[in-house]
């Protein structure tokens, strides 16, 4: 499974991307905003860092519109993702830029149905936002079960991208159930190494370690 950051935060991708386990970063308007940047500068960044797919979103809602920012952001990188929500000029815009080659992430995925379509329209990365599904009620690892196993059926390329994760469970439930792809906020990453009995173990080996009055070096 690879592991995506999800933040506009270049400092923290840095960070991150030294342990070599970060696949690619996905971003979005309200990330951009929070990150006080220009998402020109900001993409043109992350891209000279991350080798993997950065995926930069759309704002226009018009199919032609939609061409001509997608457009602007690709030219900024090759390992630029094109990020559209999920509507009818999305899907629209999804085709033109597969059909050319660009990378395609449709976004705000919330059906199994949508799913259906994105793939259809030449998706390389479908995001079905999961702890958006759960806030309401909803189950949002049942519908990466149901997009995985649609995909699966039909042979469809398109990966399955959790977004819109909540808690490391929520990354290690989609891995259980197929998904390609979560994109992770950094706080999560850190979580998932941390165990207070790793830190117990270490502090205890470190401990018995000082008293043979050895040095490996
Ligand atoms: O990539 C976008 C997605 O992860 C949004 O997450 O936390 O705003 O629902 P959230």
């Amino acid at each position: 499974m690879q592991l995506f950051i999800d933040t506009a935060e270049i400092e923290e991708i840095r960070s991150l991307n030294i342990t070599g386990l970060i696949d690619g970063v996905t971003t979005n308007p309200s990330l951009i905003a929070k990150s006080g940047r220009n998402i020109i500068s900001t993409i043109e960044e992350i891209c000279n860092v991350v080798s993997g797919p950065v995926s930069a979103e759309v704002t226009a809602t018009d199919f032609d519109n939609m061409i001509l920012e997608g457009k602007k952001l690709s030219s900024i990188a090759q390992n630029v993702a094109i990020k559209v929500p999920i509507t009818f000029d999305g899907l629209r815009a999804c085709k033109a830029f597969s059909d050319e080659g660009i990378m395609v992430n449709v976004t705000l995925c919330f059906s199994a149905a949508q799913a259906l379509l994105a793939a259809k329209a030449g998706a390389t990365f479908i995001s079905p936002f999961i702890g958006r599904l759960d806030d309401i009620g909803a189950d949002g690892m049942n519908l990466i079960s149901e997009i995985t196993e649609i995909y699966d059926i039909h042979g469809f390329d398109t990966k399955v991208l959790a977004a819109s994760i909540r808690s490391v469970q929520d990354i290690i439930d989609s891995a259980k159930l197929g998904a390609n792809v979560a994109t992770v906020p950094p706080k999560f990453l850190k979580s998932m190494y941390n165990h207070p009995l790793t830190d117990k173990g270490l502090s205890d080996f470190l401990s018995d370690w000082k008293k043979t009055g050895q040095s490996i070096l």
